[in-house]
């Protein structure tokens, strides 16, 4: 321990001081701030955050948010409250990929649970869960804005819609072969299948 932001993670000192966002990471976050006034770089915290979650392994570790907090000049624990809250944020390790379904009604109106139960069997892991080889963790999701193209998921920055479970199959085996992590800040959108 030995910082304000605690939450359920351990706090670690030593990982704390390795903590810092690559040169190309930092620039990104300078002009993030300067679209905010002088002061107000709490504005900030959330984009900031989806870099911090990018840069350092899909999710924020106590650690990785008592640096922002130190970037940003703000309280740790002010950065907890916003982390904890919004599900886009992950306080545990999550695998490269994060499926998440959406379950809102058009989705599951259309398909959404079958989607689900077909990557629980097909990735041999239940909602919440991580592949052992650290690829996918799957969850599920509320209303992600995209009903009309029901069932669908997203991964990262990109929508895929109208699923079926063949496009199921062909986004593990692209996600699969790429290897890489898929993050919020992805502006790779017309990988979307
Ligand atoms: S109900 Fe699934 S995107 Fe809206």
């Amino acid at each position: 321990m030995g910082s304000q932001v605690h939450g359920t993670q351990e706090f670690n000192k030593a990982k704390r001081a390795e903590i810092k966002f690559s040169d190309a990471a930092m620039e990104t976050v300078k002009t993030i701030i300067s679209r905010y006034p002088q002061g107000k770089q709490k504005s900030a915290l959330l984009p900031v955050l989806h870099v911090a979650q990018a840069e350092f392994g899909g999710w924020l570790s106590a650690e990785v948010m008592d640096y922002v907090a130190e970037v940003l000049n703000i309280k740790p624990i002010e950065v907890f409250e916003v982390a904890s809250f919004y599900t886009m944020f992950n306080l545990k390790p999550v695998g490269k990929c994060t499926l998440e379904v959406c379950q809102t009604s058009s989705c599951w109106l259309n398909g959404a649970e079958d989607i689900v139960r077909y990557i629980e069997k097909k990735l041999n892991i239940k909602v919440g869960e991580t592949t052992k080889d650290g690829m996918f963790t799957l969850k599920v999701a509320e209303c992600l804005g995209s009903c009309g193209t029901a069932p669908m998921m997203q991964c990262g920055a990109s929508f895929h819609e109208n699923l079926t479970l063949e496009k199921v199959d062909a986004l593990l085996e692209k996600y699969r072969s790429e290897g890489r992590l898929r993050s919020y800040t992805d502006l790779d959108y017309q990988n979307t299948l």
